[in-house]
């Protein structure tokens, strides 16, 4: 479901799926016309005008979710009671207004919208429970291969060591959709948005480190976060011809989030949209006994210098990337490192294979509690204990 930039991307993966036999039986989009672009460019056979058709069809037995944040909640409900497995994009869900005019979604108290989420968490845990399919959370930094090899290290190192702090940012200048400069349609701002994939992965390699040690995941318990809209402050207004993004309307465009961990370790959490020279998804891990240094993108195996970018304006490098004059690091297979393609293998295997996928259920619930944990920070000033799962 879905045909703008993440399906794109989703239909690429599929089509490196290894060993399990994948067909894209159908695509459904808002409107018919980039549903038909990507059949045509896909060869996919079935096109729908409404996603009901899609759930109806009885020769589906995924739905792969790449639709805007808003309808996540109610298009997961309806497929997994259709009896299909799912897959569902970042985040799992959010606040996106209780009828409260456009513009103003974003001032409304965190804490009604905390409550909210939770409540929409435990409906979507339910539906789970009656319905035996799988839950599959599209969080690529959980399959990229810097975080896999990461994984493999730690699984050695937490045998003596432990992990004391995780630092991880994803951000960039801004994003081009209008829809997420509006709380109504993005669910929050640049927390939301780009600091779910560091928490995401965050959450996910404590959880292995306590699976590893005792048997029992380490869990986030408490965050204390800060956020602002950098373009509405005074230093920004004097700013001219900035390449960043601006036209924000009710949602951060900085934010930061420390977790405290059920062992006392820490993360802290990174997302922005004032960071020039093309996104950067990084994590820093330091152990009691190693530290590891991730760069998710850009990666560095290709380095370019150049003083005039012309001959080189329809190469693609890097995404967000605003120039490539002076040095840059043009990236070989950008899908491959962010862990997309790695991601839908799993998911496929988990469901013909019959087991968990790797990025499930669990973890799509704490990221967004611990998202929204982050705004009632944010808003009231003190630390905010999670609610047990
Ligand atoms: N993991 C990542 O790195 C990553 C990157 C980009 C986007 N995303 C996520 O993917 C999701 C989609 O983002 P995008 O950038 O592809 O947005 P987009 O605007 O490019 O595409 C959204 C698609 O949803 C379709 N749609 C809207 N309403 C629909 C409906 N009622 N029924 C069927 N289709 C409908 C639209 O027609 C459009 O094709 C978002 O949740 C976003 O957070 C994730």
């Amino acid at each position: 479901m879905g045909a703008g930039f993440a399906a794109s991307f989703h239909l690429r993966s599929y089509r490196q799926v290894k060993e399990i036999p994948v067909e894209i039986a159908a695509i459904a989009g808002k409107t018919r016309d980039h549903a038909e672009q990507l059949a045509g460019r896909y060869s996919i056979p079935k096109v729908y005008d409404d996603y009901r058709s899609l759930l109806a069809d009885p020769s589906i037995d995924v739905v792969d979710l790449c639709v805007p944040n808003a309808l996540h909640l109610p298009l997961v409900l309806e497929t997994v009671k259709a009896g299909k497995h799912v897959i569902c994009e970042k985040p799992l869900t959010g606040y996106f207004g209780l009828g409260e005019p456009e513009g103003e979604v974003g001032a409304v108290s965190k804490r009604k919208m905390l409550e909210k989420v939770r409540a929409d968490l435990a409906e979507v845990s339910r539906a789970m429970a009656e319905h035996p399919v799988k839950f599959c959370y599209a969080e690529n930094w959980i399959y990229a291969p810097a975080i896999r090899k990461a994984l493999e290290i730690i699984d050695r190192c937490v045998a003596t060591g432990s992990i004391l702090e995780i630092r991880g940012e994803e951000s960039h200048s801004g994003s081009h959709s209008e829809y997420s400069k509006s709380w109504r349609y993005a669910g929050g701002g640049a927390l939301a948005r780009l600091g779910a994939h560091p928490i995401g992965a965050g959450l996910f390699l404590k959880h292995f480190e306590g699976l590893k040690k005792a048997g029992r995941p380490i869990l986030p318990v408490e965050v204390f976060a800060d956020g602002v809209d950098l373009t509405k402050t005074p230093a920004f207004r004097t700013v001219e011809n900035s390449p960043l993004v601006t036209g924000w309307k009710d949602v951060e465009t900085w934010a930061q989030v420390t977790v405290t961990f059920s062992d006392g370790t820490r993360g802290i959490f990174y997302g922005a949209d004032n960071l020039l020279g093309g996104m950067e998804s990084t994590m820093d891990i330091r152990l009691s006994n190693a530290r590891l240094k991730l760069d998710i993108c850009p990666v560095r195996i290709c380095q370019f210098y150049t003083v005039d970018p012309a001959p080189v304006r329809d190469v693609y490098f890097n995404e967000k990337q605003e120039t490539k004059a002076g040095f840059s690091f043009p990236s070989p297979d950008e899908e491959w490192t962010l862990g997309y393609p790695h991601e839908i293998q799993d998911f496929m295997e988990a469901v013909a294979l019959d087991r968990p996928p790797l990025s499930g259920l669990e973890l799509a619930k704490q990221v967004v509690e611990v998202v929204y944990a982050g705004y009632v920070s944010m808003e009231e000033g003190c630390k905010v204990v999670l609610s047990p799962t």
